[in-house]
């Protein structure tokens, strides 16, 4: 018998990396079904990242997918971006068209509430690919419904990579620490995607070649944003191309067989300057902190990028 496509809300900052994660999502309809794409500040302010969550969307040839934008600035500190990465809209790269589908009047907080509480218990599971301001205020605002989240499989954090945006940090986990302290508290079972897989799930010339000769838009695309976001990473790491790393989240779901990683706890640093926002991860199992999290540390990285091109091809 077939299982029913799994749940999922993603929340996301797009960024390229976001764009494409959220392109596998919904090319995947058999194992994903996306109930709604909720935006957060993060790579670049929220009203570039809703638009850009809508953008996707029509390029995907989904004007029908529920967008909401959520929180403009993460719960305690100014908002952190990263245009040095995705460059001044987020998607930089190509020629992007306006969207002309509608941003949803809800409040992306409130459609997660709401969702929780009117799906069946434990069957949604949360997708974060930003910072994850939109989660912790949602389970600050309605606690009743940490108990219904399914999973949450997140893009974030780092151990052996330890970190990007500082020597010590993660983006999506610095730029709002006390938003993935509540997240990483709160109980549910994570699935933790972090630095350490993305850093391993690296673009090359044929993989980016791959998608370019789909001769789709999304392809094309694909290809253009790639190749804009790899500059960055390539000139800071010398590596001869430059991770993809949100839809290592949407992979996971899908074939999860093609990951490995060990439960273990891992906990948020959000008192120092230096290290804020480190996730101190328990992989060696050096304390007696309770497991919290599946957290992931190796891709095999010809099997996800060859998911990639097949899922993209469809659109
Ligand atoms: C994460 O930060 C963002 O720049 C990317 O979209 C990804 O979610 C990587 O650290
Ligand atoms: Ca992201």
């Amino acid at each position: 018998m077939t299982q029913a496509p799994r749940k999922i809300i993603i929340d996301t900052d797009p960024g390229q990396d976001d764009a494409v994660a959220i392109l596998l999502a919904l090319a995947s309809p058999e194992d994903l079904e996306v109930l709604g794409i909720c935006a957060v500040a993060g790579n670049v302010p929220l009203p570039l990242t809703e638009r850009n969550a809508r953008i996707i969307c029509e390029l995907a040839g989904r004007p029908d997918m529920a967008v909401f934008a959520g929180c403009a600035a993460p719960l305690q500190r100014n908002l952190v971006t990263a245009e040095h990465v995705h460059g001044k809209t987020g998607l930089d790269g190509p020629q992007l068209r306006e969207p002309t589908m509608a941003l949803q009047p809800t409040h992306a907080v409130d459609f997660i509430i709401e969702t929780l509480r009117r799906e069946a218990p434990g069957t949604v599971t949360l997708c974060p690919l930003g910072p994850l301001t939109n989660i912790a205020t949602a389970f600050l605002r309605a606690p009743d419904i940490i108990g219904r989240v399914q999973q949450i499989v997140l893009m974030g954090g780092a151990y052996f990579e330890v970190g990007n945006i500082t020597p010590a940090a993660e983006f999506n986990i610095y730029v709002d620490p006390e938003a993935a302290d509540i997240v990483f508290k709160s109980g549910v079972d994570l699935v933790v995607l972090p630095l350490d897989v993305t850093h391993k799930a690296l673009t090359t010339r044929p993989r980016i070649e791959a998608f370019r000769s789909l001769g789709t838009e999304p392809g094309r695309m694909v290809a253009e944003w790639t190749d804009f976001f790899e500059r960055y990473d390539m000139a800071k790491y010398g590596h001869d191309g430059a991770p993809l790393h949100d839809p290592c989240v949407i992979a996971w779901l899908i074939r999860p067989d093609l990951f490995t990683g060990r439960r273990i706890n891992v906990e948020i640093e959000t008192q120092s300057d230096l290290t804020l926002g480190m996730t101190v991860a328990d992989w060696w199992g050096v304390t007696d902190r309770p497991a919290n999290a599946l957290f992931i540390g190796d891709v095999e990285a010809e099997g996800f990028y060859a998911l990639l091109t097949e899922r993209i091809a469809r659109l």
